[in-house]
């Protein structure tokens, strides 16, 4: 008897601190520019949002990332203009000039860039969005996770770049406009501080909040227009946590000029106090497993109490 009673506050408890927000970091299970890369499948990065400007006419200006039902992470130097009311932010978008059944537009409340943000170089090339509307969850629309200060992506890691911006050097994505992606390895910060001092002509300080990803090879590579757009990488659980926000390079997809992407884990702390009862994933997944050992350890040692 005092068992079940126990069971039955176990499973509440438990209940209680799962039932969190939506999930993120979860893509829907499909049948299945970017330079160097390949055409999406519709749906396969349903947090990635189209940033336009609304005059003179609709223009793509960069990418984003859905983190929460009315907040979107983007670079600073996307938003160079200050005015909300420029920009308008499409979610579960696949092509620019398609028809894109799940899309939706919202226009900008807010728009928030950390203290010090002068130019991308300089680092500090981040910006939280909050929208006016919120986004509508659906299989095509999805928040991707943020990890928390501690996450570490290391050099090697298989990581993924999506967007709408050039396909080569000055050579727009045409036809429809279908998002691209492709696949980088992270770029160790050692050997991307190492590439980018060496430069002959133009040579980068690689800050700490900034993380590299691509190839020394170069060939493929976020460009132009690819900006604001989210760097994700897949955890051993098959969550997609953004690792980085497409920043800068030296050209796009040249030798030893990997991508530079802004560090989302140098962000936590800023990204905690300004979106509301946002989890960053390391910390929610610790805290998650914390608890719930805390309770399990607590109540076994309760039912041996009892049994006693
Ligand atoms: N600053 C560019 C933009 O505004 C992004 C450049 C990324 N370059 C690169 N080589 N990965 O769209």
């Amino acid at each position: 008897m005092p068992k079940m009673l126990i069971a039955a506050v176990f499973w509440s408890l438990t209940g209680m601190l799962v039932a969190n927000a939506q999930k993120c970091g979860r893509v829907p299970v499909l049948e299945n520019r970017i330079v160097g890369g390949t055409e999406s499948r519709e749906g396969a990065w349903p947090w990635v949002v189209d940033v336009t400007t609304q005059t003179p006419t609709s223009r793509h200006v960069c990418g984003g990332s859905l983190i929460a039902i009315n907040w979107v992470v983007s670079a600073a130097h996307c938003f160079v203009n200050p005015d909300v009311n420029e920009y308008l932010i499409y979610a579960g978008r696949h092509q620019q000039h398609g028809y894109n059944y799940h899309e939706s537009a919202h226009s900008v409340k807010r728009i928030v860039i950390p203290y010090g943000y002068v130019e991308p170089h300089s680092g500090n090339d981040l910006a939280l969005v909050e929208l006016s509307t919120p986004v509508t969850w659906s299989e095509r629309v999805q928040p991707v996770c943020l990890p928390d200060s501690g996450t570490l992506f290391p050099g090697g890691l298989e990581c993924y770049v999506a967007g709408w911006g050039n396909i080569r050097e000055d050579v727009p994505l045409g036809g429809l406009g279908t998002l691209q992606e492709v696949q980088v390895p992270i770029i160790s910060q050692s050997s991307c501080q190492e590439m980018y001092r060496m430069h002959p002509t133009e040579p980068v300080d690689i800050l700490h909040d900034m993380i590299c990803a691509g190839f020394r090879e170069g060939g493929k590579d976020s460009c132009q227009g690819d900006s604001g757009g989210p760097l994700v990488c897949q955890m051993v659980n098959g969550t997609w946590v953004q690792a980085g926000v497409v920043s800068f390079g030296l050209g796009c997809a040249h030798p030893n000029q990997p991508g530079v992407y802004t560090r989302v884990t140098s962000f936590s702390s800023f990204i905690r106090s300004t979106v509301p009862g946002i989890q960053l994933y390391g910390r929610a997944h610790q805290s998650w497993c914390g608890r719930v050992a805390v309770v399990v350890s607590c109540l076994s040692s309760l039912l041996i109490q009892l049994q006693r």
